[in-house]
């Protein structure tokens, strides 16, 4: 690893020498948030282009959201779910409504939810559809992520997240992502319980899926009896221009997973959302966290889904959205192969002879003020939190510019 001078450079070493080396981050060590804006600790600020992969939906340390946190984190803080507290119910009660579902299961990280979900739907499989014990079979699409459990590698086709860690869950199938047929193929083995997908594929690369998809597939889980399963870890809560990503072709899913922004990136909120034919399936001992729901968590999402309702973030996102899509390809740059996304979920895909070029574009945004992250090698996700306004947004549009039109 190259050497990193002054305080940015202690605090890599540090971090190089102590802990896993299971991340390749940028090299810039952040010491401060606000809104749209993040500090580094030699002091300079830099536009927040990633929003910690959209858990930042509602900016940095919103003032809300932290009050939120402050005044529950002084009066109780974990109960565990053996005994009842005086915030959980009131929070399920607000994020059930919220969301227009009967019920919801609070976890803690999104890949906790996806887990969930993934239970939830075999034990409805068994109970309510009828297939064999152990024979449940759910369906995921090629380049999903959904983290990095067990689990959920085992439904993955990158081995950067697979290799080395088998052997793998059964009764996982793959099938080609936007493509209906293999679906409708799929879905012919009646032990099919569940399709489980992100509606826009967040890690893949921002891949957003043919207009008609969603609902299409929706319709064809809903006449095989098989749940719809919407993972909306990154897309949920605003980021896409609405509410949800699934909003945007009326579908809603039977089982809806959420996290990240559920907490305005202040701590791990997840949750999954069900009508009670499927969420009544899980009884009493046979699924929990022992975080999970927990008060803090709870006033932590109440506030934090009150700031996107309060400020419009979903009007936000789809209006600025827009505008850098636009403004993005009106830059003409001979680097910018395609542009792509919905609301303020966009990638860039990069095209240059250097398989290390998307990684060198985002060293020289950061020298120019900008954070922003490759994925998959040519891809660059642009996703700022939802507090933006137009006249930031057209400044950093200016910084890619010119950052894209100085690269070497
Ligand atoms: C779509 C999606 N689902 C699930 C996850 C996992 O979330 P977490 O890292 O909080 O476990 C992610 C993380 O990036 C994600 O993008």
């Amino acid at each position: 690893m190259e050497a990193v001078a002054g305080k940015t450079g202690y605090y890599i070493d540090l971090e190089d020498k102590y802990g896993a080396h299971n991340y390749h981050p940028l090299p810039v060590v952040l010491s401060k948030g606000e809104g749209v804006y993040l500090w580094d600790v030699e002091g300079k600020k830099y536009f927040d282009f990633l929003s910690a992969y959209s858990a930042v939906n509602q900016g940095h340390c919103h003032p809300h959201i932290i009050k939120a946190l402050n005044d529950q984190a002084s009066i109780l803080t974990l109960t565990s779910r053996a005994f009842h507290n005086d915030i959980l119910g009131e929070y399920e009660k607000f994020v059930t409504e919220f969301f227009g579902y009967d019920k919801v299961l609070p976890m803690n990280t999104g890949v906790e939810g996806g887990e969930t979900a993934v239970k939830l739907c075999r034990k409805w499989a068994y109970n309510v559809k009828g297939i064999e014990e152990n024979k449940a079979k759910i369906l995921f699409v090629n380049g999903n992520f959904w983290g990095r459990t067990l689990a959920a590698i085992s439904t993955s086709d990158d081995p950067s997240s697979y290799a080395g860690y088998g052997p793998y869950m059964p009764g996982f199938e793959s099938i080609e992502y936007n493509n209906l047929d293999a679906l409708a193929k799929a879905l012919e083995d009646p032990n099919v319980a569940g399709f489980m997908l992100e509606p826009i594929q967040g890690e893949a690369g921002v891949v957003v899926p043919d207009e008609g998809y969603l609902s299409k597939a929706y319709a064809m889980c809903k006449e095989k009896n098989v749940l719809f399963i919407a993972d909306e870890v990154q897309t949920g809560i605003a980021r896409t221009g609405k509410l949800l990503a699934c909003d945007h072709e009326n579908v809603k899913p039977d089982i809806l997973i959420l996290g990240k922004a559920l907490s305005g990136g202040v701590f791990p909120v997840s949750a999954v959302l069900a009508d009670d034919e499927v969420m009544l399936c899980i009884k009493p001992g046979e699924h929990g966290s022992t975080f999970g729901g927990n008060p803090l968590a709870c006033k932590v999402a109440i506030a934090a889904l009150e700031v996107v309702r309060d400020e419009k973030l979903a009007e936000n996102a789809e209006r600025l959205g827009e505008k850098l899509r636009q403004e993005l390809r009106a830059l003409e740059s001979p680097l910018i192969k395609l542009v792509r996304g919905k609301g303020l979920l966009n990638a860039i895909v990069i095209e240059h002879e250097d398989p290390e070029a998307a990684w060198n574009i985002c060293l020289k945004l950061k020298e120019n003020g900008l954070l922003a992250k490759p994925t998959h090698g040519d891809k660059i996700r642009f996703a700022p939190p939802l507090v933006m306004n137009e006249e930031e947004l057209m400044e950093c549009v200016r910084i890619i510019g010119d950052t894209l039109l100085n690269f070497k």
